[in-house]
Formats: structure tokens, sequence, C-alpha cells
């Protein structure tokens, strides 16, 4: 800066901008900026108040913890307050961070510390106050002091104990953690939301923190969310252990919830090699997380740190990416899906976002585009997080310049020409065309030949568009006609490469009924669907005939599935494309049909419960069904098996109560395989 007075005019404009995306964020639920920017902005203003350290007044933001508690919901006074962690950007402060503990401990500069390493979860900080075992009281954070009364809510969320398991722990125990949504829960109330027409949340903590501050606890009951143990605040009439990694097993002694991924290590070195390992994984994992923390692990060392005004001497938080970030909307185009859906795209200034650079995002549909009231030309903010696509998720309605254009719709199809409709109870708008659209062919034959259909290797995208752009091929039948000569007139296609193509085309041949009718793109007919009927009926003509009333009868086909099936097997077209793959020599054996009395579960009523890594509980459930079992939503003297993965909560606990068999995935999947559920 170039003198005091420009920094101190700075110094202000960052105050009254941090102040009002505190407001927005903390009591309004309506973040306007992403994390990053907010942090970018704070982190200006410490280097300024760094250098010019009357310019940090008491009010400045970065004097405070959190926000201002909402007036509806009774306070609460944290009596050891609730802090927050200082942050470390890079590898190198994380080194200067352990130099300066090393130097005030005294220690020599090569010793190691032994650090406690955890996953910053992204979700609400939460006390939890029990009393002789009870849980008396559960409160947010708040500013750190003073915080709201959550216990309604609290109390609804699963993994929190409403009584301590075991014994031993001290007469008045106050628990902190974080209470957050896992990434499927997330997208699932999202999805919920838009079918609803409803706003959607930005973020999984977003909608973490609404289903918190809800006066009505029966809609945080609705809420999937979970809560991790990381801390132990005010605690009497007990002893705890001396180091913070025993604490947190104490807790889980205790029945209370902690992170899985939590290690202690040795040494800075360690700590980077833990950071790096985690990041890797970032995206597999369940949930958010925005970095990771690491604890001076022995706590009379924590002790002799102490504290600086807001947050511990002997923990820091190492941020990853972010997974939110502002940038330009230039454009909007529309694509043109397989079932001729038409989603809108939106085409952005290059923007590096949860590890990659993005420059294309959805829009979903128009629903959406209205909701978020999105024109070209906003600033917008996007979302990279997992393996999810990028999305738009809100607008920065204060940089809206004046000449931004709404989002027009197109009323033909932009590929092929057709009338788009859009059906009464749907969000999306469709081109009409079906296969007379290049688009539709074109997507078509993308999931005819994916690895989970038929499975042909070395025909890819490029390859696809180049056969349909030059006409030479309109359905899937058409690939298995095409003359090897046509093949190589393509461009990139030498001879080998043509070879190849056609060994993987004539490989592919031989399938199995539930991958064809998977590779048939029918509406709403996934892989499971696609094996129950195929188990149900047993060969294709079976299928064929099967009455709207027949349809029904096999899991997880319900009336609308039942309809997109019945108009397939109705049409002309599907039905000639069908058989000129049979002419071309595409084949499976015809599987026995087994009447539901002789199936292998037949009778016995299964209960799945937890996370399942690979299956998901929705597959598990259609798998266990196709065997005939009946899958229950809770466990009782009657349930034959239960299936739980990690996270599950009481129905195991009620499982293991009545000496009900209980299995992990891995052993469900053996007994899948060994059944002919699953290849
Ligand atoms: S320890 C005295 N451990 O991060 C230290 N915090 O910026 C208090 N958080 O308010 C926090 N995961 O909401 C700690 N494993 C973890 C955490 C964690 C997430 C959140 C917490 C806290 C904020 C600090």
């Amino acid at each position: 800066m170039a003198n005091a007075q420009a920094a101190a005019d700075e110094a202000a404009r960052l105050r009254e901008q941090l102040d009002s995306w505190n407001y927005q964020y903390h009591v309004l639920d309506q973040p306007s900026v992403p994390d990053a920017e907010y942090d970018r902005c704070m982190q200006q203003l410490r280097a300024l108040e760094a250098q010019y350290p009357a310019l940090c007044t008491p009010d400045s933001p970065t004097q405070r913890v959190g926000a201002t508690p909402l007036s509806q919901f009774a306070q609460v006074q944290h009596e050891m307050p609730m802090l927050s962690l200082d942050n470390a950007f890079s590898a190198e402060d994380l080194r200067d961070f352990n130099r300066r503990l090393l130097d005030r401990l005294g220690w020599a500069p090569d010793e190691a510390l032994e650090y406690a390493c955890e996953p910053k979860l992204d979700g609400i900080a939460v006390s939890l106050l029990y009393r002789d075992g009870q849980l008396q009281r559960g409160a947010t954070r708040g500013d750190g002091t003073t915080g709201e009364d959550i216990t309604h809510n609290v109390r609804t969320v699963a993994s929190v104990p409403l009584r301590l398991r075991g014994s031993g722990f001290p007469a008045l125990l106050e628990v902190r953690g974080e209470i957050y949504l896992p990434r499927a829960g997330f997208e699932q109330l999202n999805e919920e939301a838009r079918e609803r027409g409803e706003k959607t949340f930005v973020n999984p903590r977003n909608a973490a923190a609404g289903s918190l501050r809800q006066l009505d606890a029966r809609i945080t009951a609705r809420r999937p969310l979970q809560m991790c143990c990381y801390s132990v605040g005010l605690y009497q009439g007990g002893e705890m252990p001396a180091r913070h990694s025993d604490i947190l097993q104490r807790l889980h002694t205790w029945g209370l919830r902690i992170n899985a991924e939590s290690r202690v290590v040795k040494g800075i070195a360690a700590c980077e090699d833990y950071y790096e390992a985690l990041a890797q994984r970032r995206a597999t994992l369940p949930y958010d997380i925005d970095g990771i923390v690491y604890k001076v692990n022995d706590l009379q060392l924590q002790q002799r740190l102490g504290f600086v005004s807001r947050a511990p001497r002997w923990a820091i938080a190492r941020k990853f990416p972010a997974q939110e970030e502002m940038t330009r909307l230039l454009a909007v185009e529309f694509q043109v899906g397989r079932t001729g859906a038409i989603t809108p795209v939106a085409r952005l200034e290059p923007v590096f976002v949860g590890g990659v650079t993005v420059s294309n995002a959805t829009l979903h549909n128009a629903d959406e585009v209205e909701r978020l009231d999105v024109r070209i030309g906003d600033t917008v903010i996007v979302r990279r997080a997992g393996d999810v696509i990028p999305q738009v998720v809100a607008v920065v309605p204060e940089q809206r310049p004046d000449n931004a254009q709404p989002v027009r719709f197109p009323d033909s199809c932009p590929v092929c020409g057709s009338v788009v409709e859009r059906a009464a109870d749907e969000a999306v708008l469709r081109c009409m065309g079906g296969l007379v659209c290049q688009a539709q062919q074109k997507a078509a034959i993308r999931h005819f030949v994916s690895r989970r259909a038929m499975d042909v290797d070395g025909l890819g995208d490029k390859l696809v568009d180049q056969l349909v752009d030059q006409g030479l091929v309109r359905t899937v039948a058409d690939l298995y006609t095409l003359p090897r000569e046509a093949w190589l007139g393509l461009e990139r296609m030498g001879a080998k490469s043509v070879d190849n193509v056609l060994a993987a085309l004539e490989q592919s041949k031989a399938t199995t009924l539930q991958r064809f009718i998977y590779a048939l793109g029918i509406r709403e007919v996934g892989e499971s669907t696609a094996g129950n009927l195929a188990r149900h009926f047993g060969s294709w003509e079976a299928l064929a005939a099967a009455s709207e009333e027949a349809l029904l009868a096999v899991p997880d086909v319900g009336p609308v599935v039942a309809d997109h099936l019945r108009q397939f097997l109705d049409s002309a077209d599907s039905l000639s494309v069908v058989q000129a793959l049979r002419n071309a020599g595409v084949h499976w054996p015809d599987l026995e049909v087994r009447p539901a009395e002789a199936l292998p579960l037949a009778g016995e009523t299964w209960v799945v419960t937890g996370k399942l890594e690979s299956l998901g509980r929705s597959e598990a459930k259609t798998l266990l069904e196709s065997l005939g079992a009946r899958v229950a939503g809770s466990v009782s003297a009657k349930t034959a098996m239960v299936v739980a993965g990690p996270g599950a909560g009481s129905k195991l606990g009620k499982a293991t109560e009545l000496n009900i068999p209980v299995i992990d995935e891995a052993a469900l999947l053996t007994l899948l395989r060994r059944h002919g559920a699953m290849p």
C-alpha cells in the first residue's frame, strides 16, 4: 500500500464487504460468494491489519469467529468458547506452523511432534452437552461464545446418541463436532427440491445449516444429517485421556461417531503425506471435506502452546483447493441427449475449481435457469465437488452488468430442427425428432457400445460423430453391416484400427439378455432394471409379448418404467432395429425362468442399512428382490438377514439385540454372484 490513508480506505472497503457476506451467509443462510473469495478478502484484511495495527478495530471481521444468532432460537452461552482454526494454504504454511511450535516448545528444529490428522468436514460445528450420559442440550457455535439452542433438531440426527453407551464418562461432558450432510443426501435433497420446483441448496454445508436451523424439528428429521465428533469441550466429574487421539477413541466407545480416516503421525513430513493421500481420495469420499486439520496430539503440549485470540496455537487447517469459484457466464448452449432431453449448458470463462479447469457446467433444465435467474454476462458461482459434473449453483447479483441477456430456450431442436415439447409434468424440453435427430442417434450409439452395455472397444465419441455426420450409420444395427471400405474411408482410421473395431463388433455379438436390454437405451431402464427384466422373462420374446400388467410384476418396475417399455416395444421402428441386430448375429442365451417361490431367497425378509460402497442401497435392494427376498425398512424378529455397511446405526443395534445374522457388503456380493444375480 502506497500510504496509510490508502490502506485505511482499503481496509474499510474489505471490512464492509466481509460484513455483508458474513450476514448473508450466517444470518440469512444465503451465501453470495464462494468461500475461497471470502477467504481471500479476509487474508487481505489480515495482512493490512498486521502492517498497520491501528486499523485493527474491535469490530473488524478478523476479530470475531462467527455470526449473530437468529432471534427465534434460545441463546446458549458456551462456557468454554468454541474456537476456530488458523488456515494453511500451502505445504510451506504448514511447515512454518510446525517450525513455530517447535520453536515455542524449545525443541530442536528436526524433532518430530506427534500430530493427530483429521479430515476437515464441511458442515456445522455443534456442541452436545451430556449430563450423566443423557443428551441435555445441543447448540450451534454461533459467534463462539453465544450459540443457538438446537436441542430439538440435534435429537433427530441419527448419529447423535441420546444417551451415552458404556460407562466411565464424566458426569458432565461437552462433546464437539460437526453435523454435516453426506453428498448423496445432498444430491437427493436437491433432486427432490427440483422436482417440486423449489429452490435448491448451494452446497451440502449450506443444506446442513438450513436443516439445523429449522424451528420445526420434523423437517430436520427428514434430512439425512450425520454427526462426527472431533473434540471435547467442558467436562466435570471424571477423567479424560491425555492424548487427543485417545479422547476420540474414548468418545467412540461411548457411542459417538468419530472419523474413520483420522490418523496419528509423527513429524511434519508424515502430515504432508497424509494430506496428499487424502487429497487423492477426496472425490471418492461420501462427504465434502475442505481440508485437513492437524492437532498436536499431547494435551500437555497443547496446554503449553495455548491460544491466540480466536484459535488454538496447537492446531491448523490445511485447506484443499476450493470446490466453488466465481467466473463469468459467456453463453448458454443446448445439448440434446439420448432421449431427446435438451439440457442447457453454461459456457464459462475458464476457472480452476475442485482441482481442474472448468469451462462448461450444467444448468439442468428450464426450471433451474428460471430459479437461478441466471443471465448471460452474469458472474456465477461454479461448484465442482467429487466426481459430480460441474454446476452453476448461484448468481452474484451485485455483479450483474447492465447488458446481461436472459437465457432463451429454443423452440426447435438445435440439432435436427424438429419440434420440441415439454410434457406437462416434466421440467425438461425434449426434441421430438427421435431417431431422425442426429444428436439422439449419436447418443444412442455411444450408449449402445459403452462398456456396461455391448462393450465395443475402440468406438470412441469422435468416431461415432463421423459415422453419424457422414450418414453412414443411423441406428445401432447399422454398425454391424457397415462394410470395411466405409470404415477405411473415415478420418484417422488405418487398416489396423478398422480391423480392431470390426473384431470388437464381432466379439460384442455374443452377449447377455441383460446387457442387450440395457444397451437399447429404453428410457428409465438402467442396468439393474434390465437385469430384473431378463431374469423375470428369460427371453426377448417373452419380454416383447408382456402386457403392462406382466411388466408391473417385475421388481423395480413401476407405472412409469412399464409405460416407457411398452412404448418401446410397441414401436415398429424400435422392433425393426432389434430384428436387424439379431439378423446381424447379435445373440444371447435365454435364461431359465423360475417361479417366484423357487427363487433362492423366497419368503425371506432382508434389511439393508449403512453405506454400501460399490452397490448402493437401492441397487442392493433390487438385486435381493430379484432373488425373491422382500427388502424391509426396519428390523424385527422376522428379519432373516441384515446387510450393514459403514455408518449403520440403530438398525444394526436392533439386529444384534435380536440375534439376527448380519453380513457386510463383501459377503453380500459373494452371495449375489453365487446365485447369479450379478456377473
Ligand atoms: S477442531 C479448537 N477438527 O472447522 C479447534 N474442527 O475453522 C476447534 N471442523 O469450527 C476445531 N472438521 O466446524 C476441528 N476435525 C476437525 C474439524 C473441524 C471440521 C470445523 C469446525 C470448526 C472449524 C474451524
